[in-house]
């Protein structure tokens, strides 16, 4: 048990760093908080017109999430690996740092899926861009990967992961509330529109 609080507290740590911030505060973007959705995602540092901010984040926040997943794998075992995903979207979503006021997960979920199970990540990113490439909405891509991610778990013979799958989806869909509500009232932007 020890040393599953250890994982946990190594993949919350590595989920925490908020890359969107981070860079958008390096590169001069100003403040996220103050763009577009206020959140700390690739999505919105996309909304300051910085492309290149914007893909360093996607990958960044996606990295820590699969780094948390290989790091837990690499010194302990599935369970552990486990539980540091979890941990880390969970450091993403809700930040110490940002008193708890953190992203949406979505790209650190992507990430710890490749990790996990790089078939179900693929799929997951398969189905985002599908979704995205259809609607043109960043959120509609997210849920769209996080609902079907369970389904392509259990097709993919990845059903030991099945109780973490349900859990982030439901955790996705939580931290996507206010982007529900736009989309119910028709007044969610597009991707690469600045509101
Ligand atoms: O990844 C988050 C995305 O699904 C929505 O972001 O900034 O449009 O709320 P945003």
């Amino acid at each position: 048990t020890a040393q599953l609080i250890l994982w946990a507290v190594i993949g919350y740590g590595l989920g925490s760093i908020p890359f969107g911030m981070i860079l958008a505060r390096l590169m001069g973007l100003g403040n996220l908080r103050e763009i577009g959705s206020g959140n700390i995602g690739a999505t919105n540092v996309l909304r300051t017109g910085n492309k290149t901010a914007a893909a360093l984040t996607l990958l960044l926040d996606a990295a820590k999430g699969a780094f948390a997943v290989l790091l837990a794998r690499a010194y302990a075992a599935e369970d552990a690996a486990q539980l540091a995903a979890l941990a880390a979207f969970l450091g993403h979503c809700y930040p110490v740092w940002l008193r708890f006021r953190g992203g949406k997960g979505v790209a650190t979920f992507i990430g710890l899926w490749l990790a996990l199970a790089w078939p179900v990540g693929l799929t997951n990113c398969a189905t985002w861009l599908v979704a995205v490439l259809v609607t043109r909405t960043s959120s509609v891509g997210a849920l769209s990967a996080a609902a079907f991610s369970t389904i392509w778990a259990v097709l993919l013979g990845q059903g030991t992961a099945l109780i973490l799958g349900i859990l982030l989806t439901l955790l996705v869909f939580w931290r996507h509330r206010a982007n529900i509500a736009r989309l119910k009232a028709g007044t969610e932007p597009r991707i690469g529109s600045k509101s």
